[in-house]
């Protein structure tokens, strides 16, 4: 590997260049701290890791009608804390969580342990007027059973963490502008913060991923323009001090360990150098909790989706709702497991892989490599027949479909493959070319995206 330049900024219209992308990265320009970075060989599991499952339950599955339901409805606090009197699960066994996970061809998880409407899925004592599911109906701490079964079944363990509340006025009106008593109110919900991480990162073990997810204020600015207010730096160095290697994403306010794209609009553009997920739902996306109704998403989509992804060297973060009683739809848990049949097949193109040595085109194909072998991705067929391929420095030995080899021609310009004539119609059909020699690894760039003009 070549040597490692100094970090550098990335602003601007260079940003603008290097992203042409549909990426919409989050959080960008966050604090930084040279003591919370991981080295290369920290994140080494996580990239190689390349597809999680993310899991999204709390009241709002009661509802069913999206994890905003609180705030998007305004529902007065009694009515809504009283569901905890129904979140009671007695049937459920979180084994149905992991065996799912490990089905679709996961190597970690991230659960929500508390989103914004403030009720904390294990025995916090540090819960703002204890809203638990270990002091009400349930008795249940979900963090603790979700942390032993992860583990058990071989898993990276995720907790998703949502520093602010909905709970406390002082969260709308951080700086008593409103009311002078709004100020020490959003010190409460710090202090919460604070308390909480702790016991997340203390209580339960080796923790592996920290997963913020609103950092900021009053739904105004961004995670890192509330920094101000939630010093993620103090926060983080705090719990980096239970867990030495945690990887942690940007949405405290810190720039974090990782880039987060959101959603599930496609990813298209260029190979991006530095760690980065995508995190969306396995159905439509109108709402990461559970939803009856929602559509689940086509199964070839979610495989598109995933090579643009790991071909652009990113994670796949793909989320599920359960319902009130933790179950998972079957038709969701159906999709799950057939991305994972696939997997199975041909995860050996995805995982332990980095995205290139070959720039992807859009919507055509792209490329994963390891060592001596380049798996080209491709998913259109008929507009492949008519591309050729960028010149490589590695000499080809041999390409293959499905064990069978194809006819190539490498000169100093181009590379051309020959499909075989009657292809059958796949999600991705992947060619594996082998080298003389290993790709060597694209000189490892520490940039910064700050996100100013
Ligand atoms: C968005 C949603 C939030 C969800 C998160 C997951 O920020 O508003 O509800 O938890 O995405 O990344």
């Amino acid at each position: 590997m070549e040597p490692k330049k100094a970090p550098r900024e990335m602003t601007g219209a260079e940003l603008n260049s290097m992203l042409k992308s549909s990426i919409n990265f989050k959080s960008l320009g966050g604090m930084r701290c040279e003591e919370l970075n991981l080295t290369e060989e920290d994140m080494q599991w996580w990239r190689d890791a390349k597809i999680g499952m993310f899991v999204h339950w709390g009241l709002y599955s009661i509802l069913g009608r999206g994890e905003w339901v609180r705030h998007n409805e305004q529902i007065p606090w009694e009515e809504y804390t009283a569901l905890a009197d129904q979140f009671c699960p007695e049937a459920f066994d979180m084994h149905e969580w992991t065996d799912l996970a490990k089905e679709f061809g996961a190597k970690y998880m991230v659960m929500v342990t508390r989103h914004h409407d403030g009720f904390a899925l294990w025995n916090s004592p540090g819960s703002y007027q204890n809203f638990t599911s270990w002091n009400t109906a349930s008795h249940r701490d979900f963090v603790k059973e979700y942390t032993d079964c992860a583990r058990e079944a071989g898993l990276r363990v995720g907790l998703y963490y949502s520093p602010m509340d909905w709970r406390f006025p002082g969260y709308f009106d951080p700086k008593g502008e409103e009311d002078p008593a709004n100020a020490d109110n959003a010190l409460l919900m710090k202090k919460q913060c604070y308390d909480q991480v702790r016991e997340l990162v203390s209580n339960y073990g080796k923790i592996d991923i920290l997963w913020y997810d609103g950092g900021w204020l009053a739904h105004k600015g961004s995670d890192t323009s509330s920094s101000w207010f939630w010093e993620p730096v103090k926060l983080n160095k705090m719990a980096r001090e239970y867990n030495p290697k945690m990887i942690m994403n940007p949405r405290s306010g810190w720039e974090g360990n990782f880039y987060c794209d959101e959603g599930s609009h496609e990813i298209t553009g260029k190979i991006i150098p530095v760690p980065w997920e995508k995190n969306m739902c396995v159905c439509s996306g109108c709402s990461w909790g559970w939803m009856a109704d929602d559509p689940v998403s086509d199964f070839d989509w979610l495989i598109h989706m995933l090579v643009d992804v790991v071909t652009r060297d990113g994670n796949l973060l793909l989320n599920v709702g359960p319902d009130k009683n933790g179950h998972i739809r079957p038709d969701v848990a159906e999709r799950m497991r057939q991305i994972g049949a696939w997997l199975r097949e041909n995860g050996d193109t995805i995982y332990k892989t980095r995205g290139g040595p070959i720039e992807p085109v859009d919507h055509v194909y792209g490329t994963t490599y390891r060592e001596n072998e380049i798996f080209l991705h491709i998913l259109d067929t008929e507009a492949f027949r008519n591309e050729v391929l960028p010149s490589i420095p590695y000499e080809i030995t041999s390409c293959t479909y499905k064990g069978e080899a194809l006819c190539f021609t490498q000169d100093e310009a181009q590379i051309q493959i020959q499909l075989p004539e009657n292809l059958e119609k796949e999600a991705d059909t992947i060619i594996r070319i082998r080298l003389k020699e290993c790709v060597r690894e694209k000189e490892q760039m520490e940039i910064h995206f700050t996100g100013k003009e």
